[in-house]
């Protein structure tokens, strides 16, 4: 597998895309605004990158990340999806997306309405609970002493595996967290979300970013409670 495409390139798509381009990975990126206006970052990325609309990128990815605000899910490109991987780093927050009462009353996820979206995608859930600033920081070499994990959840397991390959090649280890319907143990407000990357550093956004291995990730998603 050589391209990844991107359905968002904003903080977290864009992070993401960095670290697949440095690990020899092709990219197509976009956004909701058009190619355009992603020219920095393709000028930044270099040859191994390009713009695209959400429905090229979508066609052209072997993977697929989608990193839009939640409150756009239904704007995913349905078809050119199907069958494919799609990696989900999308949050729920009622203040930015709006309410989604399913939501609300924990009665589903935030990959979950996605994964329904796109019934013949493979959705996992991943990347969403780690700062960008942290992810662009704590990529290590597979077997370093302070590589991190993250955690990954979704229903296929052929997808996990190719999400954790995509894992260990930008530089982390992964972390089964289980099903699609176990994605709220890292959801915001719990133990696994964003602090853990930060070392307990009282000022998170001051932090550039601490390592934290499978077992403590695993603490924290053990300790999660709805
Ligand atoms: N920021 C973080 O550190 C972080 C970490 C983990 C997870 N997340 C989650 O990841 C998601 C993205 O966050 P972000 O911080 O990266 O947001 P962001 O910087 O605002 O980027 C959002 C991206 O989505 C694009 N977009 C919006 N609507 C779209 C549509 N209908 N079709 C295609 N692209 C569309 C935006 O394009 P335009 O600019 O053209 O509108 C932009 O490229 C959120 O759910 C967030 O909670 C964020």
């Amino acid at each position: 597998m050589t391209t990844v495409g991107f359905i968002g390139s904003g903080h977290i798509g864009g992070t993401v895309a960095r670290l697949a381009v440095a690990a020899g990975y092709d990219v197509v990126l976009s956004n909701s605004r058009g190619p355009e206006t992603l020219k920095e970052l393709v000028d930044e990325l270099g040859p191994k990158a390009r713009a695209a609309t959400a429905a090229e990128a979508a066609a052209a990815g072997d993977l697929v990340i989608v990193s839009v605000p939640l409150r756009a899910y239904r704007e995913v490109p349905v078809r050119p999806l199907a069958g494919k991987t799609v990696l989900d780093t999308n949050n729920y927050y009622s203040q930015r997306d709006g309410a989604f009462p399913e939501l609300d009353d924990d009665s589903t996820t935030s990959s979950e309405l996605l994964q329904r979206h796109l019934p013949d995608a493979k959705v996992v859930k991943v990347f969403n609970n780690i700062y960008f600033v942290h992810l662009a920081a704590l990529p290590r070499p597979a077997g370093s002493p302070d590589r991190s994990a993250l955690a990954i959840a979704g229903d296929d397991a052929a997808a996990k595996n190719e999400a954790t390959a995509f894992l260990d090649r930008i530089g982390y280890d992964a972390l089964d967290a289980g099903a699609l319907v176990d994605g709220w143990r890292f959801q915001p407000g719990t133990p696994a979300y964003g602090g853990l990357y930060a070392g307990g550093n009282e000022n998170f956004w001051e932090s550039p970013g601490a390592p934290a291995d499978a077992a403590t990730l695993q603490a924290k998603l053990d300790a999660a409670q709805r």
